[in-house]
């Protein structure tokens, strides 16, 4: 079996160290693993893939003789590196969302438009951690019934802001319950207090009042399932949950529903599990889908509110879905299609 030399931009971060375990949990085909970070990390050791690893400075000269490096280290690297990469013939696979709207970069969930990576030009660009997830739920629904529009809500977990979410939250939670904040308190990830609350604040506010993060959600919907015009409205909340987002979707088809069908269409997707028995108290939850590799969809009904709409609730482990896994799942899928060096 070939074999190829992978490298991770931001290797040492939340995304970074899951990246480094699913390579090894997926038997990822790695002849050479390259360890990349700031000049802050470099020299300091990391183990991966049974080996010690010397973290190297990300220069552009890191990427010669790679063929594939995953980038998981902020938009403003990326854009400052993943051209370099692809001058030295490597493909950039982005977790930023420095590409995700440029149209000659595909954005891609592989389980619903593998085919657009066999255009690509060099980079690749993943898409945010709630939309992957809600769009795992929604593309067999669309499938089956044609989507016309949809309203989501979002519950994110604090990894999602990097590293130091959890140890936010792990510092204000021991000041609450001890009545001081733990020595060597760092400053905090959240502009409010996040334990025991909800703050509906993600990224930036944008004059119209939603913030950047809710018009990710409808401008990577359009671009994955290929629907320039599809109407959506999100909110998007941080919620005090170490790992693994949950989204409340309401969506409105084209076709009339049924949820028989809906069930099925659900149940049959790959990457997802059906969790749906109210009777036995069975619904996704965070904390059972935190690494998992399949996203878990439930709470299915008619929704009420709308003429051809389902009400549904969808959980993923967005370090793994939303990130790191789908990373990887696209390197996986760009060698199965044969279309890694095909860069212009
Ligand atoms: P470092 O640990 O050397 O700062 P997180 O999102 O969890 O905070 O992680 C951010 C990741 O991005 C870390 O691996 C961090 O490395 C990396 N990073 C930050 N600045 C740079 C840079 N200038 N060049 C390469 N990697 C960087």
């Amino acid at each position: 079996m070939k074999k190829y030399r992978i490298g991770i931009v931001g290797a040492t971060g939340a995304v970074g160290q899951e990246i480094i375990k699913l390579l090894e949990k997926r038997e990822f085909p790695a002849s050479e693993l390259r360890l990349l970070a700031s000049s802050r990390s470099a020299g300091n050791e990391l183990e991966a893939l049974g080996q010690t690893h010397k973290i190297q400075e990300t220069t552009p000269e890191s990427f010669k003789d790679l063929d594939i490096a995953i980038f998981s280290a902020g938009s403003e690297n990326s854009v400052k590196f993943a051209h370099e990469a692809v001058k030295r013939g490597c493909v950039a696979i982005d977790n930023s969302s420095a590409f995700r709207m440029d149209p000659s970069v595909p954005l891609v969930v592989p389980e619903i438009n593998p085919q657009d990576l066999d255009t690509h030009q060099g980079i690749v660009a993943n898409p945010n951690c709630s939309s992957a997830i809600t769009l795992m739920a929604i593309y067999p629904l669309h499938k089956r019934f044609g989507l016309k529009k949809f309203y989501a809500s979002t519950y994110q977990a604090v990894s999602g802001a990097g590293a130091i979410g959890p140890i936010s939250l792990d510092q204000e939670v021991t000041e609450m319950v001890t009545g001081a904040p733990p020595p060597n308190a760092q400053p905090s990830a959240f502009p409010h207090p996040i334990a025991f609350n909800l703050i509906p604040h993600v990224d930036q506010f944008r004059e119209d009042g939603y913030t950047k993060e809710e018009l990710k959600m409808r401008n990577e919907s359009r671009k994955i399932l290929s629907l320039p015009s599809l109407r959506v409205s999100c909110t998007c909340v941080r919620v005090p949950v170490y790992r693994a987002h949950s989204i409340s979707i309401n969506a409105e088809f084209s076709d009339s529903v049924n949820l028989p069908d809906a069930k099925q269409a659900l149940s049959n997707f790959n990457g997802l599990e059906f969790v749906d028995n109210p009777e036995d108290m069975l619904y996704p939850m965070p904390i059972y889908s935190s690494e998992k590799e399949n996203c878990h969809v439930g709470r299915l009904r008619v929704d009420h509110a709308a003429d051809n709409g389902l009400a549904l609730w969808v959980t993923g482990d967005q370090l793994w879905k939303g990130a790191a896994l789908n990373a990887i799942q696209i390197a996986e899928e760009m060698i199965l299609r044969n279309c890694l060096r095909k860069i212009i």
